[in-house]
């Protein structure tokens, strides 16, 4: 199949005016140069959802989703990329072309996920042929059919140190090969070998049946290389927003509008195989914000299949929350100590499996369980809910938030307002890097100076005119930031205006990967501007955090100081002295005079 091409898309989006489009669904109110309308995707009182007509995207600052007019209609009619383009096509008339694509033109993605197909067959064919006979009668031993062998397209890698490798190489550059992750190069000779010898293959793909890479098993478990080798993180594969075999349950789990969620391969299939067929599995990786989002897109309700053992018990309570968090109905099943829904089924049986489906407990009621207050002593009550608030604060939606919190409180029995005071301290600040919402952060809640002052630049370097996204590019560096989120975004930033400096700012977000830079992006873009000296802000921003490292540079000398021996010091205070001179000489360095010079 060809594929649309980017000119198309373009097109097709700036034909269907944001306005227009979200007006349909939605009241707008024109306030300032945005309009303004209660977010469709969180509930509020407020009106906390923007549109921008000159830049086209939406972004709500209560619950952060935002993009442009093809994300709003994906999130709300809960279409995928393509449904949503098709839509809007038809919506201004514009017809949907493919682009035929020859072999040699194609794009890296269509190349690599060739040679996946390409892998996967060949993997298969060997686990039915001689060499694959002991992984097939493992499979068969673990009770998995040869209808579901050949539906997931499970094969077999044998030891071969290059028998992938030397059947891909007369199709596909050696370059390649080694971008899709499927070998690995010898650190002696820089040869290519494979990366999966000796296993039971797992191939995974996207939601839309793309291949993206492999699960890999040792038949062995008692080797002692690591049970599973999975694909590593490659342009086509995405490992946080990837779930195991959902491109071939999402109409089922659609229809029933429901999803049980396990952590293996084997649990995945074995579930399948009983008729369980509303299942989905996370591929070797914690389960995400993406995930829950992904998933919502299909289903209403998540119900978590994990081990019966503490670990298992535990990665639960963590999905609990990601997958409550993205508003879906969250109940937890819980097996026997010493089992996991593939060794459970085996054992007792798809209609035991039923019941204990059907017993699952709802997210609050798991909770109680799972911690028991009753026994808890004041210590442990009291970790246990620092550790809860923390699940909480990456819900983007406040009231959900403090529903969760008033439900937390009446479990421990503590006073709600404490909690719920506690919950929107915690929640005003910067969320830490690994959580994934950023929701409505403004420079006042920044903790000091410094990060305001990374904010405003960063700011500056998206809606900046174009002499002050020159001199950022110029002057500003990832080393000068210290808050990680910012920091990130800052590299972000910079890696997409060094291609393009005058980038028009409401297409910056479509070109930056990492969902959590883009929605803060986003948000940074629907900040109005209303005649602030940008010059001046960048300046004394720039300062600030110069003026700020060093005097970090300064006190860590002065602890230098007072265990250095003697003969030292004189070259400590120095250093000190210097760094006094540097200070002053900031205002002379920074002036508007970089302005200029980046002009040409
Ligand atoms: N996993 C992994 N790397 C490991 C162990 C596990 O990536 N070293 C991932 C795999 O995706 C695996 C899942 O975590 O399917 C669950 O692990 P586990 O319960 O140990 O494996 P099972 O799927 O139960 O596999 P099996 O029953 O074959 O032992
Ligand atoms: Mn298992």
């Amino acid at each position: 199949m060809g594929k649309i091409p980017e000119y198309t898309i373009e097109k097709i989006k700036d034909a269907n005016d944001i306005v227009d489009v979200v007006s349909a669904y939605l009241p707008l109110k024109k306030k300032g140069a945005n309009y303004w309308a209660r977010c469709p995707f969180h509930e509020e009182k407020t009106a906390s959802f923007s549109v921008s007509p000159s830049k086209q995207i939406y972004h709500c600052f209560g619950c952060g989703s935002g993009g442009n007019v093809l994300n709003f209609v994906m999130e709300y009619e809960k279409l995928s990329f393509g449904e949503a383009l098709k839509m809007l096509a038809e919506r201004v008339n514009i017809p949907l072309e493919f682009e035929q694509v020859s072999p040699g033109e194609q794009s890296d993605t269509g190349k690599l996920r060739d040679m996946h197909l390409r892998a996967i067959e060949i993997y298969h064919e060997t686990l039915y042929s001689p060499s694959g006979k002991a992984a097939l009668d493992y499979l068969h031993a673990r009770g998995i059919s040869d209808d579901t062998i050949k539906a997931f397209r499970l094969g077999y890698a044998p030891e071969t140190w290059d028998f992938l490798v030397s059947r891909l190489s007369g199709s596909f550059p050696g370059e390649l090969i080694f971008k899709s992750g499927l070998a690995v190069r010898s650190k002696k000779d820089m040869r290519l070998f494979d990366r999966f010898r000796e296993r039971v293959m797992f191939p995974v793909f996207d939601e839309r049946g793309n291949p993206v890479g492999f699960g890999g098993r040792l038949m062995n478990a008692d080797a002692k290389d690591a049970k599973y080798l999975n694909s590593p993180e490659t342009p086509i594969y995405n490992k946080r927003r990837i779930l195991y075999g959902l491109n071939v349950t999402r109409e089922m789990i659609r229809r029933e509008k429901k999803a049980l969620v396990v952590e293996g391969y084997m649990d995945f299939l074995q579930l399948y195989q009983h008729g369980f067929v509303n299942v989905v599995a996370g591929s070797g990786t914690a389960f995400t914000s993406e995930h829950a989002r992904l998933l919502r897109r299909f289903a209403d309700e998540a119900v978590l299949c994990y081990d019966g053992d503490e670990a298992g018990q535990k990665a639960a309570l963590r999905t609990a929350f990601s997958v409550a968090a993205y508003k879906l109905e969250c109940r937890v099943l819980t097996l026997p100590k010493e089992e996991d829904p593939d060794s459970y089924l085996r054992k007792e049986g798809a209609e035991a499996f039923f019941r204990l489906e059907a017993e699952a407990q709802p997210l609050m009621e798991f909770l109680r369980e799972y911690y028991r207050p009753a026994g808890m002593s004041i210590r442990e009550k009291s970790e246990a809910i620092s550790h809860l608030l923390e699940e909480l604060r990456s819900f983007p939606d406040p009231v959900y938030r403090e529903m969760f919190t008033r439900e937390i409180a009446k479990l421990f029995r503590v006073d709600e307002s404490t909690l719920l005071r506690q919950i929107n301290r915690q929640s005003a600040r910067i969320p830490a890097p690994e959580k994934n919402t950023f929701s409505g952060e403004k420079p006042k809640h920044f903790k000091t100076q410094g990060e305001a002052a990374e904010y405003f630049l960063l700011n500056l370097m998206i809606n900046g005119k174009l002499p002050v996204r020159k001199a950022g590019l110029r002057y500003l560096s990832p080393v000068l930031f210290q808050h990680p989120f910012l920091k990130q975004v800052l590299e972000a930033l910079l890696k997409v205006l060094n291609n393009n400096v005058s980038i028009p700012a409401g297409h910056i977000p479509d070109k930056v990967e990492d969902a959590k830079c883009k929605q803060f992006i986003i948000q940074l873009l629907m900040e109005e501007q209303n005649g602030i000296d940008e010059e001046k802000v960048f300046i004394d921003s720039l300062k600030q955090l110069e003026l700020q490292g060093l005097r970090q540079d300064y006190d860590k000398l002065t602890r230098e100081l007072n265990d250095a021996p003697p003969a030292e010091v004189p070259l400590i205070l120095k250093k000190q002295m210097e760094n006094l001179e540097a200070r002053k000489k900031l205002d002379i360095r920074y002036n508007k005079d970089i302005f200029l010079e980046v002009e040409t």
